[in-house]
């Protein structure tokens, strides 16, 4: 049974998100303003509208606790607002300036992630209102993000359908064309699927698109284990059994975790096993099963190899996230890319890019020891 209780009729055009607390409705519009309804009655609430936005407000979420509402907008800001007397808590601005289309908190609130319609992705300290990370897709708006329910993962649409998959420090993990014609949404389901004894866990992920599909994905995230990519080839190498167990199942390799218990095969181990060994010493029998597993162990070595050669974070420009080629050193003491410094002050901005706040000078000094190490590295790196 479906039955019409209350229709709400103050918006002065178009309203393009809603979204509800434990106690509250938060509504967002095309008229700049964000309304916020009581769940009791759905009056609206002393203070609201809220109002600060210049332009149409895309999206807007509550904080798990319900105690700060995100909105962001056209205008190229998310704003945090205090829901309890609708006061504006922090208005962080899209480094590029961009219409921001799509907020969310990550799930313990630390986090509030801003997509935005040049395709950068945004993750705010929302505690301290700072810029934690920063990351763009090729091509294509941001118009959908969801967090994984452990909040180790982040995941994006783009308006030309590529669904990506970043780390907690927005470093990409993966990333496809999942609907030919954009993505529209995606969502987590806060289920996980749990694979029985071995305790590891999947979630799953629909993403919905203009070609009328929904995709159900399973995200696995035994390559992640809360730990960062950056030293994947030491993490691969320190894997423990329990590990390289995970390890085994998210491959779907489960029938061969009770041999490499036995052998007490880690991830050293892993990574140096061959096909006698697999044969002789393990006694895989099956020629299918040995196959599939050199294969998965190819992949990983791949994985391990490119990702030791990966660029150092410090070469790395937080504004672009791209390798810098011109650092500077900014009156924050952060080094940036000068173009991209550049265009962030000539945008009238004078507040660091990195901490929020105000820039004493706008001098940029080059930073040549960076750069001779860039140098350094490139040539080292690039063949
Ligand atoms: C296995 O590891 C040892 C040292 O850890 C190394 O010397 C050896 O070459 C490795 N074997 C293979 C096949 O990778
Ligand atoms: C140059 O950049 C590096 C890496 O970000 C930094 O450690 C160093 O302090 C910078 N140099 C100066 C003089 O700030």
């Amino acid at each position: 049974m479906v039955k019409l209780i209350h229709t709400l009729g103050d918006h002065g055009d178009d309203v393009n998100c809603c979204a509800f607390s434990i106690s509250l409705l938060a509504t967002c519009s095309l008229d700049k303003t964000i309304r916020l309804y009581s769940l009791s009655d759905f009056t609206e609430l002393p203070h609201s509208p809220l109002k600060f936005h210049t332009y149409a407000v895309h999206c807007c979420c509550f904080s798990p606790s319900g105690h700060i509402l995100a909105s962001c907008s056209t205008d190229g800001t998310t704003v945090l607002w205090n829901t309890q007397n609708g006061q504006t808590l922090a208005v962080m601005e899209q480094p590029s300036g961009s219409p921001v289309r799509i907020c969310q908190f990550s799930p313990d609130s630390t986090c509030v992630a801003s997509g935005a319609a040049d395709g950068t992705i945004v993750l705010w300290n929302a505690q301290s209102y700072k810029l934690y990370r920063c990351g763009s897709v090729k091509d294509g708006s941001l118009v959908a993000c969801a967090f994984s329910p452990n909040g180790n993962l982040l995941v994006t649409g783009s308006s030309c359908g590529d669904l990506t998959v970043w780390d907690d420090k927005m470093r990409c993990l993966h990333s496809e064309k999942a609907h030919d014609l954009g993505i529209t949404c995606c969502d987590f389901s806060s289920q996980p699927v749990s694979d029985g004894e071995q305790d590891l866990q999947f979630f799953r992920l629909a993403s919905c698109g203009q070609d009328c599909q929904i995709k159900i994905w399973v995200v696995s995230f035994t390559h992640v284990l809360a730990r960062s990519t950056e030293d994947q080839l030491k993490f691969t190498e320190d894997w423990s059994e329990e590990d390289v167990s995970m390890w085994l199942c998210a491959q779907g390799l489960k029938d061969l975790v009770g041999i490499f218990k036995k052998n007490n095969i880690d991830g050293k181990e892993l990574l140096n096993l061959t096909k006698e060994i697999l044969a002789d010493d393990l006694k895989i029998e099956s020629l299918g099963l040995r196959s599939k597993l050199l294969r998965k162990i190819e992949e990983l070595r791949t994985k391990v190899k490119s990702l030791s050669s990966g660029i150092p974070d410090e070469f790395i420009c937080p504004i672009t996230r791209e390798l810098m080629t011109d650092p500077v050193i900014a009156s924050d003491g952060y080094s940036y890319e000068r173009e991209a410094m550049e265009n962030w002050i000539s945008k009238k901005k004078r507040t660091s890019p990195m901490t929020n706040l105000v820039l004493p000078s706008l001098v940029l000094t080059p930073n040549r020891t960076l750069k001779m190490a860039i140098n350094r590295w490139l040539e080292t790196h690039q063949k």
